[in-house]
């Protein structure tokens, strides 16, 4: 008999969004979502259409140009969010709309502060409204994990009746435990007429550490959907791994015994690049797409490994697609190779960035003997800001001076809107802190600095260090990066990175919400 299937939704772009200090531009989402596709992930959830005109176009423009997955646009419970997610979906290949609505007694009365009955028919006039427009409708009670059960039943039933096609069980807050998960799956199964005809869906927060294996404890039990995100980045402590789901599921088919529609060697570009987008680093131990995931530092292990690698791995690094190191790149090195390498990283480029790209590794190569991985995506990173990121102003000169017994000054000078060249100073707390204020000053704005990281830098005395810094601006959070030998450097570089994102969203707000039909 044929093993069933089990799909993956991907909400790195709306989920993974809400990762605090996360914004990306509605290009940076685009590219996400094509790596995705590339991934072959069964749903992209592209974003929440009614949450801003920026959101809205990111959603539509995947919806237009993604072919492949199905583009789900996320809704709450209000007719605006339903009309809104349509009107960005409507051009997919295939739409989906994805309403949600809390079910728990905690967020009816204190956050919807509304009666059961009221919500219950909120939930059914809203999944009537979506079906309207779709025929692929998802439902989600939020905090379903901590919602009374039979009311949790009640409620399902009645949006299956109402049209939805997926039924997302949401532990929102990461409250669930492996084996009550799985009873909560099972008993939905068997408690809600109708169950059997939908789509049984999960979602799983990692408050406690545990989305993985509960997305997996809800697959024994049924479950034939399950959501999260690339690195498993989310809300607070973030969402399952989808990446560590996906070779769960793979290398424990014997388990399982379930398919899946991945290509599994996409799994470590797709998490490059998204760690590459969000500023958010991967940590070295994480399991599957982690630097040190397949890396084997004591004696025995080592030997192991060398007699025979399944030892001490249990899947091979070429099936998650970590590249393998037998090619060194440097100054002899070939555009097939760079290519080939950069492909290897999750970068698809077109002949001429080819070209571009291949001129500043030529120079890079140049001053080193080895160019890495972490080079290249340094270099990339460069290439990509300069050419894709919103830009007002960008860094013509930095001067500063410091030390124990001077006062930290910087001078710099940008060039902004129509080629003006404008050059200002000021002093600060301590070299990078007098850069941004300098920087301030010719933009004529305010910035707190939330966050300073140096987050990655490459091998040897050359080395290039990378900084992202995140700011917060009435409210609001941009993050920027920049690559430098000298931090300071990369230190003005992401800081004007993140102002300039912080001016397109000023831009942006002005804009209203396109739709791509006149109608
Ligand atoms: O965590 C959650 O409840 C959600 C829903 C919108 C599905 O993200
Ligand atoms: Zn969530």
């Amino acid at each position: 008999m044929a093993n069933e299937r089990v799909k993956f939704l991907d909400t790195t772009l709306r989920d993974g969004e809400q990762s605090a200090g996360i914004g990306m531009t509605v290009d940076e989402k685009m590219e996400i979502a094509k790596q995705l596709e590339r991934l072959k992930v069964d749903v992209i959830e592209a974003g929440f259409a009614a949450s801003s005109p920026g959101d809205f176009r990111a959603v539509n423009n995947i919806a237009m140009e993604v072919r492949g997955p199905v583009i789900a646009s996320l809704a709450r419970a209000h007719p605006n969010d339903v009309d809104q997610a349509w009107e960005a979906i409507k051009v997919a290949e295939s739409p989906r709309i994805h309403v949600f609505l809390s079910s728990s007694e905690i967020h009816v009365m204190h956050q919807l502060r509304k009666n059961r009955e009221e919500v219950m028919d909120l939930a059914v006039s809203m999944v009537e409204r979506a079906k309207g427009y779709c025929s692929d409708v998802e439902f989600s009670p939020m905090d379903a994990t901590r919602t009374d059960p039979e009311y949790l039943y009640q409620m399902l039933e009645a949006v299956i009746k109402a049209g939805a096609t997926t039924i997302n069980v949401a532990d929102t807050v990461g409250y669930a435990i492996p084996s009550n998960f799985a009873d909560l799956i099972r008993s939905i199964q068997e408690k809600v007429p109708g169950a059997d005809k939908v789509t049984m869906s999960v979602h799983c927060h990692n408050d406690l550490g545990l989305a993985v294996s509960n997305s997996l404890a809800a697959i024994e039990a049924g479950a034939r959907q399950v959501e999260g995100c690339i690195n498993g980045i989310g809300e607070r402590a973030g969402n399952a791994s989808l990446e560590e789901i996906i070779m769960a599921l793979d290398t424990r088919k014997d388990l399982f015994q379930v398919d899946i529609g991945i290509d599994t060697t996409q799994l470590y570009p797709s998490s490059r690049l998204v760690s590459r987008i969000t500023g958010m680093a991967v940590q070295a131990n994480k399991a599957v797409v982690g630097e040190n995931a397949f890396r084997h530092a004591s004696g025995i292990h080592q030997d192991g490994v060398l007699k025979d690698r399944s030892t001490y791995e249990v899947m091979q690094p070429e099936r998650v697609g970590v590249p393998g190191n037998s090619l060194v790149l440097g100054k002899l090195s070939g555009r097939a190779g760079l290519q080939a390498r950069l492909e290897a990283l999750g970068y698809s480029l077109s002949r001429e960035e080819i070209t571009n790209v291949f001129e500043s590794f030529k120079v890079l190569a140049d001053k080193k003997r080895e160019v890495t991985d972490r080079d290249l995506e340094i270099l990339m990173d460069e290439e990509k800001r300069e050419s894709s990121e919103p830009i007002s102003y960008t860094l013509d000169q930095v001067h500063f001076s410091s030390g124990d017994h001077d006062i930290p000054t910087a001078t710099v000078r940008l060039v902004g809107p129509e080629g003006s060249i404008i050059t200002d100073a000021s002093t600060g707390n301590g070299p990078v802190d007098a850069v941004c204020k300098a920087i301030d000053r010719v933009v004529g704005c305010s910035n707190k600095l939330s966050e300073f990281n140096v987050q990655a830098v490459s091998e040897g005395v050359d080395s290039v260090g990378t900084v992202t810094m995140r700011i917060d601006n009435l409210g609001r959070t941009f993050s920027g990066r920049g690559a430098d030998t000298d931090i300071i450097v990369a230190s003005a570089k992401a800081y004007l990175s993140a102002v300039n994102r912080m001016l397109a969203a000023d831009e942006e707000a002005e804009l209203p919400a396109v739709g791509t039909t006149p109608d």
